[in-house]
């Protein structure tokens, strides 16, 4: 028998055998590889004599074709088997019921901070934040609130520490100090966050949120505060007319300072801002005191400016409707899917809290 037949015969039945993928690979190199069977046939054509070399050629051509056409299609049917074999197995079946699909809400204060940062952005302010945990110099003594002076006991303050260095952030005029520490003037900023004081009941929890505003510039007045808040309180409320009234008070970083009140009244059992005789608080200012900014390296002869310190949460109240403050902590799914918003409702401006 000639050598070609052999081979032939050899490797059809080979090949007709139940090959997996990595066989069939194997038999193809060692057909044609680079010293494969088939690859040494050719290479004998050239001292084969001279009347039987066309023979030769031809029958090796053709066994040639015939072999790597059946290793083809064994490589094709073993693919084919596969996809079917997925397609077996990753059937759908349309007659299942669906999954429940739940959408998140945003809760309330995160809208009304994201609403606040972006009123203010439209008018040059940019975002900072600072951390919960504060030392007692960012917190009390820079802002000019010295040991022993009895704003500090005030504060009802969550120390962390016996030494009573690191604590809970009573509000968020630290992120004045650390701005105007890090950076030169003029600053433009406002710092929304989470603060914390030892007190709970129905108008107040232990955890709370504030913006801090500070504008810092040469000549910058009461006026300029002034303009800015009624700015930002008509914006907020979305109304053409703001009721604001600026009474004296007394905050140890401001001079002179002051708490403004907005004019309200109630209609239909629906609060309505803007008119009425009622007033309510919603935030301390003033004009930031000359050795606050010395203690940040600032010179007061030259930079003047005022910072604000807004509560969050009583905003988001009266805005929404919402009358008990602990509601917001409570975790509770159904108020939340009630009073939270759709995402999609979020301003793309604020880079938000991190949470
Ligand atoms: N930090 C003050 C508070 O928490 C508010 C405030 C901020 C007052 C900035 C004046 C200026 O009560």
């Amino acid at each position: 028998m000639s050598d070609l037949k052999k081979i032939k015969d050899n490797f059809f039945s080979k090949l007709n055998q139940n090959l997996g993928l990595s066989e069939i690979n194997q038999i193809k190199s060692d057909l044609f590889g680079k010293n494969g069977l088939i690859s040494s046939q050719f290479k004998k054509i050239g001292s084969i004599n001279e009347s039987e070399r066309k023979k030769f050629a031809s029958e090796l051509n053709i066994l040639k074709d015939e072999l790597q056409d059946l290793i083809d299609s064994k490589i094709n049917d073993i693919k084919k088997d596969e996809i079917n074999r997925k397609l077996e197995k990753e059937k759908i079946d349309v007659t299942l019921p669906e999954r429940s699909f739940v959408r998140g809400k945003i809760h309330p204060v995160s809208q009304t901070i994201d609403e606040i940062s972006a009123i203010f952005s439209e008018i040059g302010f940019s975002i900072e934040e600072g951390p919960d945990i504060e030392n007692e110099y960012n917190n009390f003594t820079a802002l000019n609130t010295p040991d022993n002076h009895p704003a500090r006991d005030m504060h009802d303050t969550f120390y962390l520490d016996k030494k009573k260095e690191k604590l809970l952030r009573t509000h968020t005029s630290p992120v004045q100090i650390r701005t105007m520490l890090k950076d030169n003037p003029p600053f433009k900023i406002i710092a929304p966050g989470r603060t914390y004081r030892s007190d709970s009941d129905q108008t107040h929890s232990p955890m709370f949120h504030q913006v801090e505003g500070l504008h810092i510039d040469k000549n910058i007045n009461m006026g300029d505060l002034k303009g800015c808040l009624n700015y930002f309180i008509k914006e907020f409320f979305e109304v053409e007319k703001i009721k604001m009234r600026f009474r004296p008070s007394h905050f140890p970083f401001t001079e002179p300072s002051a708490e403004v009140d907005i004019g309200y009244e109630i209609k239909d059992g629906k609060i309505v801002i803007g008119e009425g005789d009622k007033w309510l608080e919603i935030l301390g200012c003033g004009m930031v005191h000359p050795k606050v900014l010395k203690n940040v390296n600032v010179d007061p002869l030259k930079y003047q400016g005022y910072a604000f310190g807004i509560g969050i949460d009583r905003l988001a109240m009266l805005k929404y409707g919402i009358n008990d403050l602990r509601s917001f902590f409570e975790c509770d799914y159904r108020w939340l899917s009630h009073f939270g918003f759709d995402p999609l409702d979020v301003p793309t401006n604020y880079r938000g809290l991190s949470r």
